[in-house]
């Protein structure tokens, strides 16, 4: 690969210590740049495909096999011993991280909707998405208690703008199931123990939150399907949902795996022709039309959450807070 190609894995790397880490993760924000300037782990990552080169994947990597390093110079010698461990496992594995604190800004809009709901998630992961009326919330203003279980729920702390419309309470779900590539098994130790890696590494909270889920995930069980979202896995799916409830399609933090913009548009007429709702949470750029409509002023590093193509809200990317935009509330 030469200077170009070396160039644009930096500005990757620089892009997501700006807007990604910065303010979340000290570490990451310092590895990442660290990373960017230096050319022999550029060039390590060079001898990757592309969709391998992912900040996320090389960080959650090396902390995964060889724990979190203190800094640069133990995360580089730890690169510098095992580059054909740590390339390995960045060639098994894929950052599918799985934040259930999402459901925090999906709730104001799935409490709207007409219920009971059908809830069908793309790109699931382990399926801790597809959950939200069994888990807590903590909007300042407003709390959300999950129904009784056997296992602890996790309380996801969300600050709401002023003109949110608050839930009144969780929504009723009488379905759910989810369909991912490489769908995530929530009772198997050595994938959560990926998933637990991919958290970044001062968030015990987001940790913390991740295991409460993962274990009513073991017990709930929810139904997550190996398929692809484009094309007839997902018809096959929908014709499954109960005619009485209100069939929502909804994806967070996963259409920017779809590297074409023509995919992404076909989808997304797909998913209108087949369900009344679809609710999208990712980031601005993915659908560049909606964003369009979401105004100039931009929270960077946020994702844009919209319903049937219309944007309602930027939301932090792990469910942290929530900027209302939609004018009616
Ligand atoms: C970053 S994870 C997000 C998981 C979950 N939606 C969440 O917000 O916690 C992205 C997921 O999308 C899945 N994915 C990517 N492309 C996909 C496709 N074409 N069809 C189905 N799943 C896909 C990946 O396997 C991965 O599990």
């Amino acid at each position: 690969m030469g200077e170009e190609g070396l160039a644009e894995i930096s500005a990757r790397y620089i892009r997501f210590a700006d807007t990604e880490a910065h303010g979340r993760s000290p570490l990451y924000e310092e590895l990442a740049r660290a990373v960017a300037g230096d050319r022999e782990t550029l060039g390590f990552l060079s001898t990757l495909p592309d969709v391998k080169r992912q900040p996320n994947l090389l960080l959650a990597a090396v902390r995964h096999l060889f724990g979190t390093p203190t800094g640069w110079n133990e995360f580089r010698q730890a690169l510098q011993a095992n580059p054909d461990a740590i390339r390995s496992l960045m060639l098994e594995r894929s950052t599918q991280t799985n934040e259930p604190g999402r459901c925090a800004t999906l709730l104001p809009v799935l409490a709207r909707l007409p219920q009971p709901l059908a809830l069908l998630e793309v790109g699931t992961s382990a399926g801790l998405c597809l959950m939200p009326d069994l888990y807590s919330y903590d909007y300042g203003r407003k709390a959300i208690r999950a129904p009784a279980m056997a296992a602890e729920p996790p309380v996801f702390r969300c600050s709401a703008s002023e003109t949110t419309p608050m839930p009144a309470a969780a929504p009723q779900v009488v379905w759910r199931a989810g369909l991912d590539l490489s769908p995530i098994d929530a009772s198997d130790p050595s994938q959560v123990a990926w998933l637990e890696t991919l958290v970044w590494p001062e968030q015990t909270a987001r940790l913390a939150n991740l295991r409460a889920a993962v274990k009513i995930a073991a017990t709930v069980k929810p139904r997550v399907l190996k398929g692809d979202l484009r094309g007839s896995d997902l018809v096959r799916l929908c014709s499954e949902a109960p005619k009485d409830a209100t069939l929502v399609i909804f994806h967070t933090a996963v259409l920017d795996y779809v590297s074409d913009p023509a995919d992404r548009e076909a989808f997304a007429e797909q998913v209108m022709r087949l369900s009344p709702y679809w609710v999208s949470n990712e980031f601005p750029r993915v659908f560049p039309c909606i964003a369009r409509c979401a105004g100039k002023s931009r929270p960077p590093g946020h994702f844009l959450l919209s319903v049937n193509g219309s944007p309602v809200a930027w939301t932090d990317p792990h469910g942290a807070s929530l900027e209302w935009i939609a004018d009616e509330a």
